[in-house]
């Protein structure tokens, strides 16, 4: 199996620039080591605060490491800029926890899947690839779809025209920041199940993002746990559902629901 994603000991440190500890230095990653390989579901777990936004943040380059290399594809990108970096961008997309934030209200479902096809030089018959991706992300018929505004479709919909302009610019990798924690319980499978068959159909590596572990297991291949900045356990999912090492993991999955506790 190849791996598309990795890093290198990474760590982020901020600059604290308010209130009473101001001017102190936060650890929000510490040398985290972690693979992503392709077809693969990742999960990354943690409570809120652990820093599993800034690792996705730092995977896209939107923040650059103070310590440690990510490499895609075995190629160290972690100081891309310019064209390189732009490419790099459009290999790994992500999407989060609240697309109707990132939504433009005013324009069309169409509007927002026509434009990354037309700023990526899409060459080919643009209608029918909207009408494409519509249709991966269950959004039947893609005609009736396609002339709504963002307001004029449910929460979970919002997330799948999100996710459809995601995949217009075919990427190799999605990272989905906490995708369903503002979805009802039975959005979040419809979605997740989604997730799982778009890494089916177009082979795509997923870095699933969450801190549920009860969402975990419906999809993921392997997880990694961070606590406080850094990776404090990772394995395959059942093993490490069944067989938790750390006791900041056992926590966790005593946390999640019962049904969750009989795996
Ligand atoms: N731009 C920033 N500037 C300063 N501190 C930040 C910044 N982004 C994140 N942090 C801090 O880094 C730590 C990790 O934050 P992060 O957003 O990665 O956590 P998280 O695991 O995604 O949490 P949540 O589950 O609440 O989304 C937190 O202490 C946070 O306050
Ligand atoms: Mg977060």
């Amino acid at each position: 199996m190849q791996q598309i994603l990795r890093t290198e000991g990474i760590g982020k440190q901020f600059l604290i620039r308010k209130g009473l500890v101001s001017g102190n230095i936060l650890q929000a990653l510490d040398d985290v080591n972690i693979y992503l390989n392709e077809r693969e579901i990742l999960a990354l777990v943690g409570a809120s605060g652990s820093g599993k936004s800034t690792l996705a943040r730092l995977l896209v380059l939107l923040y650059r490491p103070t310590s440690g290399k990510i490499y895609f594809m075995d190629e160290d990108v972690t100081r891309y800029k310019g064209r390189k970096l732009k490419k790099y961008r459009s290999e790994i997309q992500m999407v989060f926890q609240d697309p109707y934030a990132s939504l433009d209200p005013y324009h069309t479902v169409d509007w927002h899947i026509r434009r990354p096809l037309i700023l990526s030089h899409f060459r080919g018959n643009i209608d029918e690839r909207i009408d494409e991706l519509l249709d991966m992300v269950r959004l039947n018929p893609p005609s009736y779809f396609r002339e709504k505004f963002p307001h004029q479709i449910s929460g979970g919909q919002r997330q799948r025209v999100y996710l459809a302009r995601a995949l217009a610019v075919n990427p190799k990798v999605l990272i989905a920041d906490e995708p369903v924690s503002m979805l009802d319980v039975s959005l979040r499978i419809e979605v997740l199940d989604l997730l799982s068959s778009i890494r089916d159909q177009l082979g795509i590596g997923v870095i699933y993002i969450t801190h549920d572990l009860n969402t975990v297991s419906v999809i993921s291949d392997r997880i990694y746990v961070l606590h406080n900045g850094k990776i404090v356990e990772e394995g395959n999912t059942p093993d490490l559902i069944k067989n938790p090492s750390d006791p900041y993991t056992r926590a966790l999955i005593d946390a999640a629901p019962d049904p969750y506790k009989r795996l």
